[in-house]
């Protein structure tokens, strides 16, 4: 029996935030970064995961951007996620779904072949409750699963608002000041909830610290996303299957052997196995 400490639930403003603020559903098709964003994912995840069927516990999947295909390639995926609109969406690509916390999975012990944790780090502000999902993640894992989690790196912000210049606004070079300080977003400050943003050396210590021996971390988008993204944004142009695109596409593969690297992407995965 697993005796848990009542934690505190997920935060109203993140609810609030992705069930009337922001449509989750397109983030990864409505601009060139969150193209690469996808496309990178796809082929980080299809790189470690196991041979189709295995079971896979998405938790933070939102409304299954990734469960959609991972479903189409086989594999018998559940998603967890707090945000109600996220589930009824989820529930419609393949997988099933319910309302859950990272932090206190209501999942048996050695459960699953792979848990992705694409969503979860980035929105626990405090260390405990990260480590707390990381056990959880653990402890569902059959022995030797693999886990995926994914962080936004703490200097994708500045990347970020150098590309749509918004650095000139006084809201936003504070919040993005302390982030870079800090790693801390707290809500309502520059357009997005509280977050936390990890370096990579932070990221693979708190899967270390959650027991998964040597975890590999990867640039998702590469060091080249911003450039991408300050081309769209400038030019109005649309950069899917661009020159432009192709090329951060290639600087993210070529990027993967220099660790250096990382601090440039938007977002990390991490990798491990139980
Ligand atoms: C940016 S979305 C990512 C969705 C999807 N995994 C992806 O990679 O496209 C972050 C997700 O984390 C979820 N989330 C936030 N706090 C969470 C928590 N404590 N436990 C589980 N999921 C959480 C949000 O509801 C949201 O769906």
């Amino acid at each position: 029996m697993r005796f848990m400490t009542p934690q505190p639930a997920v935060a109203p403003e993140i609810i609030g935030f992705y069930t009337d603020e922001f449509d989750e559903a397109d983030r990864l098709t409505s601009s060139a970064d969150g193209q690469l964003e996808m496309v990178r994912t796809q082929e980080l995840l299809r790189r470690h995961l196991p041979p189709a069927p295995a079971s896979i516990l998405d938790v933070g999947g939102g409304p299954g951007t990734h469960a959609r295909w991972l479903a189409a390639d086989g594999y018998a995926v559940h998603l967890v996620d707090p945000v109600p609109r996220h589930v009824e969406a989820a529930q419609q690509v393949g997988c099933t779904a319910e309302i859950g916390d990272a932090r206190r999975l209501d999942v048996p012990e050695r459960t699953y072949d792979v848990v992705l944790l694409l969503g979860p780090l980035y929105h626990l502000l405090d260390q405990t409750d990260r480590i707390l999902a990381l056990d959880e993640a653990r402890r569902v894992l059959k022995p030797g699963g693999l886990i995926a989690a994914a962080a936004i790196s703490r200097y994708a912000s500045l990347f970020e608002h150098t590309a749509t210049t918004w650095l000139d606004r006084e809201r936003v070079h504070d919040a993005v000041t302390d982030i870079l300080a800090t790693g801390r977003h707290d809500p309502g400050r520059k357009g997005f909830t509280a977050a936390y943003f990890h370096t990579a050396e932070g990221l693979a210590d708190e899967l270390a610290r959650a027991g998964f021996a040597t975890p590999s971390v990867y640039g998702i988008e590469g060091p080249t996303w911003s450039l991408l993204k300050a081309t769209e944004q400038h030019t109005g142009g649309r950069m899917a299957d661009s020159a432009m695109f192709r090329a951060a596409l290639a600087a993210a593969r070529m990027a993967e052997a220099y660790p250096d690297l990382l601090a440039a992407s938007s977002h990390m995965l991490a990798v491990a196995n139980a």
